[in-house]
């Protein structure tokens, strides 16, 4: 696997490349697990040469305490990455990636940055577009591979790509989940071993409100799924229904397939989730 520290090295690389094989590119900022391995593999399946970026991006974390915790396990990470045929790996520094002569240009995110974690998470979704944007700019894959744990970026990384990079095959792939259904998360790392046993009850409470689907008036069920989760000392940010393609609110079961959006803190540390129903 190669290793790339520096665009213009990778730039080079890239351009010898991509007369043989087409170019599939894996964002992460590290601290990879199976869930981001597994984009890996669907890249390496679809017979892309696959190229993976670690890069913990500053830009979008509005909380600095948060950006200072974030794990970080590069060794590990190359390792897993190379386990995985991985054909190579940008690590870059900021100045590597923010290009102080190329204009990042304005993506209208609008309604769709202000809902869920654009509102807990002011600027965050900014910081994603921004550094996106530099790397497909930089790299000008024709796949790339997205988790769809992060369902809202998911989202907003459509509309970049619709905006910006038409020519950008997205692709979304499942949640990795625990045999216990706690999704896959850099940050359960974070978690005690007390903490790791009540963290799956995120997924529970979503199943069983899913269960519910028809049954029982959608605001009761929230109402008890949050009360659950303080059980298992989960404190919920937002736990909402949501139409998947808008991500409007909704108050009431729909005909329509809809998506359940979950955020919130166990022992100080966030954790996302989110379930189709
Ligand atoms: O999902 C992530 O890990 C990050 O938001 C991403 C897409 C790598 C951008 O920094």
């Amino acid at each position: 696997m190669k290793l790339f520290f520096y665009r213009n090295k990778l730039g080079s690389w890239l351009q010898e490349q991509q007369e043989h094989q087409q170019l599939a590119f894996i964002p992460t900022m590290g601290a990879l697990h199976e869930g981001h391995l597994s984009l890996i593999a669907e890249a390496k399946q679809q017979g892309c040469l696959a190229l993976a970026s670690i890069f913990v991006n500053p830009r979008q974390f509005n909380n600095p305490e948060d950006l200072r915790r974030y794990p970080r396990t590069l060794d590990r990470d190359i390792r897993l990455l190379e386990q995985a045929a991985c054909d190579a790996v940008f690590i870059p520094e900021a100045d590597q990636v923010y290009d102080p002569h190329s204009q990042i240009p304005p993506v209208a995110l609008g309604f769709l940055a202000e809902r869920f974690e654009g509102s807990f998470r002011p600027g965050h979704f900014q910081g994603v577009t921004d550094v996106l944007w530099s790397l497909f700019h930089t790299i000008r894959p024709r796949d790339v591979f997205f988790g769809e744990k992060d369902f809202q970026q998911c989202m907003v990384v459509k509309k970049l790509i619709d905006t910006h990079f038409p020519d950008i095959h997205m692709h979304i792939i499942p949640t990795r989940r625990e045999a216990d259904g706690l999704a896959m998360s850099s940050r359960n790392s974070r978690l005690s071993e007390a903490g790791r046993i009540n963290a799956p009850a995120i997924y529970r409470a979503l199943q069983e409100i899913c269960h519910q689907k028809h049954k029982t008036p959608l605001p009761e069920l929230l109402r008890q799924a949050r009360s659950y989760l303080l059980q298992h000392q989960i404190e919920t940010e937002y736990l909402e229904l949501a139409v998947p393609e808008t991500l409007d609110t909704l108050e009431q079961w729909p005909e329509t397939p809809a998506v359940l959006l979950f955020a919130g803190y166990l022992e100080g540390v966030r954790l996302i989730d989110n379930l189709r129903c």
